[in-house]
């Protein structure tokens, strides 16, 4: 009799996209094989503590007030004693006495579901990493490059992709004299380079009104962007990842649809999109409410080569998971450049999977995730730090 896997699905979390996270994390360990595996819910609080029970797998519960929080148990991931017996242990926080010991709770892999920073940005999986724990998605290496806007663009240009021109703004700089050294036009496009949801993003019209939106951006992020504008924008979006033989395919393509000219949270997550469930189908230029997909005017040969760039940069940037690539397209010249990685999209975009040809259910999806995830952990573990000729002082008496 074999045992089922064991999964912690983490999400919740410090970002400011704490409760896109916490609908990803439920959709999870709804979608989750039960045939196979048993995930539990690990909520991370707005305050960064880490929580475990029952309660936490009923939406009505969010977020947790202090009576909801007396049903569960609030625990730590120990780097350096997490693992034993062949598992991995949440243990209670301040929980046993003299005669009983806290209680842990024990798996076998773990789900970030978290999005934006403290999650999606190399943080967590840095302590996954140092534990070998089998986790889902990008790396460390992956999910910090990412979370850079600039640093991806660089990558991305490398791997042959074309980007708009972009100046980084540090918040130490004279924003006048950088401002001065930007030798592209009016108007520009003002955004941070770490948070995500559009987020004190704008487009800014000259440079007093550019040293305006970057003076906003600081209070929210200690890094900003100045890019091309691009006019008539339309956008698309397409996901890439690798299937269990290796081969690397991409997802259906969606054209988001935009009412207004505002770039805003609630334009991106509270207009029906998160809340309705959403189903694509293969068929091109399906719409739903905020979305075409496979949108018929890219069938010029630009789909194709919007899903050539995706596999190149997630080739270049060893992604993993179920990331979305964002390109922007002017819409008048049919000219399209790439703009950044999400390496962890809201509900891991599988509804862009489910409309891809050949069709991916969620729960497939995750399961390869996790597959995936095992085979990575193991080439990891394999690279043994090799001690040079000489190299070692001390005698490894016991060891
Ligand atoms: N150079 C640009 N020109 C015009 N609009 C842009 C540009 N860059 C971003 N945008 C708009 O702003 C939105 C948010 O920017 P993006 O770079 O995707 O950051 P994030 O999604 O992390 O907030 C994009 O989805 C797009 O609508
Ligand atoms: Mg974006």
């Amino acid at each position: 009799m074999s045992e089922k896997i064991k999964v912690a699905v983490v999400f919740g979390g410090l970002s400011s996209e704490h409760d896109v996270s916490v609908l990803t994390g439920l959709e999870v360990l709804e979608a989750l094989n039960p045939a196979k595996y048993e995930g539990f819910p690990v909520y991370v609080g707005l305050d960064g503590q880490w929580w475990v029970g029952d309660a936490l797998r009923n939406r009505a519960n969010y977020i947790p007030d202090a009576a909801t929080k007396r049903s569960l148990t609030r625990v730590s991931l120990n780097v350096g004693a997490a693992y034993e017996g062949g598992r991995w242990l949440l243990r209670e926080v301040g929980g046993g006495g003299l005669l009983s010991k806290p209680k842990t709770f024990a798996f076998d892999m773990l789900i970030p579901a978290l999005h934006g920073t403290w999650g999606e940005d190399g943080t967590l999986q840095g302590v996954l990493a140092a534990e070998k724990i089998p986790f889902a998605g990008g790396g460390v290496d992956a999910m910090a490059l990412t979370i850079h806007k600039m640093w991806t663009l660089g990558a991305a240009n490398q791997a042959g992709l074309p980007t708009p021109p972009t100046m980084f703004v540090s918040k130490q700089d004279d924003l006048d004299d950088k401002l001065d050294s930007w030798r592209g036009d009016y108007p520009v496009f003002v955004k941070p380079n770490y948070l995500g949801s559009s987020i004190g993003a704008r487009v800014a019209k000259t440079p007093d009104d550019a040293r305006a939106a970057l003076t906003e951006v600081f209070r929210l992020d200690h890094a900003a962007l100045v890019q091309r504008c691009i006019p008539n924008l339309i956008e698309y979006n397409v996901a890439v990842r690798r299937r269990a033989d290796g081969t690397v395919v991409t997802s259906a393509i969606e054209r988001p649809l935009r009412k207004d000219e505002s770039y805003t949270f609630k334009d991106k997550y509270l207009s029906g999109d998160m809340a309705s469930k959403l189903s694509g189908g293969s068929n091109p230029g399906l719409v739903n409410a905020t979305r075409v997909i496979n949108p018929p005017e890219l069938e010029d040969g630009r789909a194709a080569q919007v899903r050539a760039w995706a596999v190149a940069l997630f080739e270049a940037l060893d992604l993993a998971g179920a990331p979305r690539l964002d390109f922007l397209c002017n819409e008048q010249t049919g000219e399209i450049w790439f703009n950044e990685v999400n390496p962890l999209p809201g509900s891991f975009g599988y509804f862009l999977w489910e409309a891809a040809t050949p069709s991916v259910g969620y729960s497939e999806l995750l399961d390869d995730m996790l597959v995936e995830a095992r085979a990575r952990v193991r080439n990891r573990v394999r690279v043994i730090d090799p001690v040079a000729n000489g190299g070692a002082i001390f005698p490894k008496r016991g060891v």
